[in-house]
């Protein structure tokens, strides 16, 4: 079993005293620490390699070693090709373009499917698409459990669908989505399916040749990494679609698709974190891609024990509505993020409450906008978001269900 204290020592973060406590950091959805070889990566790069791309001098190419070195341990991460990446600013910026570059291939009535369970950034570039006469649909949730229904993706689907946007995993409420199913409903009408893989990759090994997606986006800084958005796509589609880019830039993939200068010392930290994760189990492996598979294999059972351990708690306090999978032999369909409110106290007031205790967790929308208005609690402050990651520990929830009895009694 995965002893978080075997690895807590390597993120500096985590040390922080607030109020003269430790700190809890429950904000892993919104952004994760970062470990020391992930900084010592940064500083490096920055001492012994900062310059541009693509110059004839020692820096430069050092710059594109690194870069080429990122492209291949992302490949790793994904179960890709590193032609297959692509690296930007977050995933937000990424998933604009790429809209907009399908946008091109679009004819008016074409449609796309968007969920009410995504984060805003799998649904608005979508949205934004209506503008040139694409027809956004949008599937529905089972409000029980925040589910998607599967009926109701069914129903939206038909000949004239181009693409599903779809979320693996919700960065409110945990649940992972059947992504294997709709991609299935996918083919039938010969749709792509844009994944928008960011809330799962700190919790779960993610293959995109089993997935068969067309797109999967991912941001560095939920797994442990600096703030660096990366996605997938097909070689086809990376090569057939045309990117809105600079006339001087490669035309090669994936450059057409990196526009301007990246961020390299974060990119340098992006391999610095992935390689982290594929040294949590001792060696030997085959690849690093069997030692990420080993690390999730660990990670998430662990992770699945301070879930339960969460969510028991979470569930005997009076006053508290939970929004999500509780159900233990259900925990495979659902991350360690749990979302919930309380009778006595506003979701802002519950964080301000724990913030003063040292425990750092999210309240409102967190940009799943159309769930927190599906649920109806969008206009009385959302709700309170406990995201934990492979560093948090049964004590720091102990400290967390401590501090919420103070306030339900
Ligand atoms: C599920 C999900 N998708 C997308 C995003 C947006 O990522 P980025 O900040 O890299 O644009 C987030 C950020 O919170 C997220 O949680």
């Amino acid at each position: 079993m995965f002893d978080p204290e075997s690895v807590r020592p390597l993120f500096p973060a985590l040390a922080q005293p607030v109020n003269g406590l430790p700190a809890i950091f429950f904000d892993a959805p919104g952004g994760t620490q970062v470990p020391q070889p992930v900084l010592n990566a940064m500083h490096n790069y920055l001492i012994q390699s900062n310059a541009n791309a693509g110059g004839a001098f020692l820096t430069s190419q050092r710059s594109d070693a690194i870069l080429k070195i990122a492209h291949t341990a992302v490949a790793d991460l994904l179960n890709c090709a590193p032609d297959e990446v692509i690296f930007g600013a977050n995933m937000t910026t990424l998933t604009f373009a790429m809209s907009r570059a399908i946008g091109r291939t679009l004819q008016a009535g074409d449609e796309i499917i968007v969920t009410r369970l995504d984060h805003d950034a799998n649904v608005a570039p979508w949205q934004a698409l209506a503008e040139q006469g694409a027809v956004i649909r949008t599937v529905d949730i089972d409000v029980e459990d925040c589910t998607l229904d599967m009926a109701d993706f069914t129903a939206q689907l038909n000949e004239r669908t181009r693409l599903i946007a779809v979320g693996y995993a919700s960065n409110a409420v945990g649940t992972i989505n059947d992504i294997p199913a709709i991609v299935r409903l996918a083919r039938q009408v010969g749709a792509w399916v844009y994944v928008d893989a960011v809330h799962y990759a700190p919790h779960g090994l993610i293959d995109v040749r089993a997935l068969d997606c067309d797109f999967l986006a991912c941001s560095a800084y939920k797994f442990f990494a600096p703030h660096i958005g990366c996605v997938y796509g097909k070689r086809e589609h990376l090569q057939a679609l045309q990117p809105y880019k600079v006339r001087p830039a490669k035309d090669a993939v994936p450059y057409r698709w990196e526009t301007g200068t990246l961020n390299h010392e974060g990119i340098a930290g992006t391999t610095a974190a992935i390689d982290y994760l594929a040294h949590l189990v001792p060696p030997p492996h085959r690849s690093r891609r069997a030692a990420l598979a080993a690390t999730w294999q660990l990670l998430t059972a662990y992770e699945r024990q301070l879930s339960e351990h969460l969510i028991r708690g979470l569930l005997a306090l009076p006053g508290l509505t939970f929004y999500g999978i509780r159900e233990p032999e259900r925990f495979a369909q659902r991350t360690p993020t749990v979302a919930f409110r309380l009778d006595q106290a506003s979701p802002r007031q519950i964080a301000e409450h724990l913030a003063q205790h040292g425990i750092f967790t999210w309240d409102g929308n967190y940009y799943a906008l159309s769930l927190t208005e599906r649920l109806g609690v969008e206009q009385s402050g959302g709700m309170l978001r406990v995201g934990l990651a492979h560093y948090n520990t049964h004590e720091e929830i102990d400290a967390l269900l401590h501090a919420l009895r103070q306030l339900t009694g």
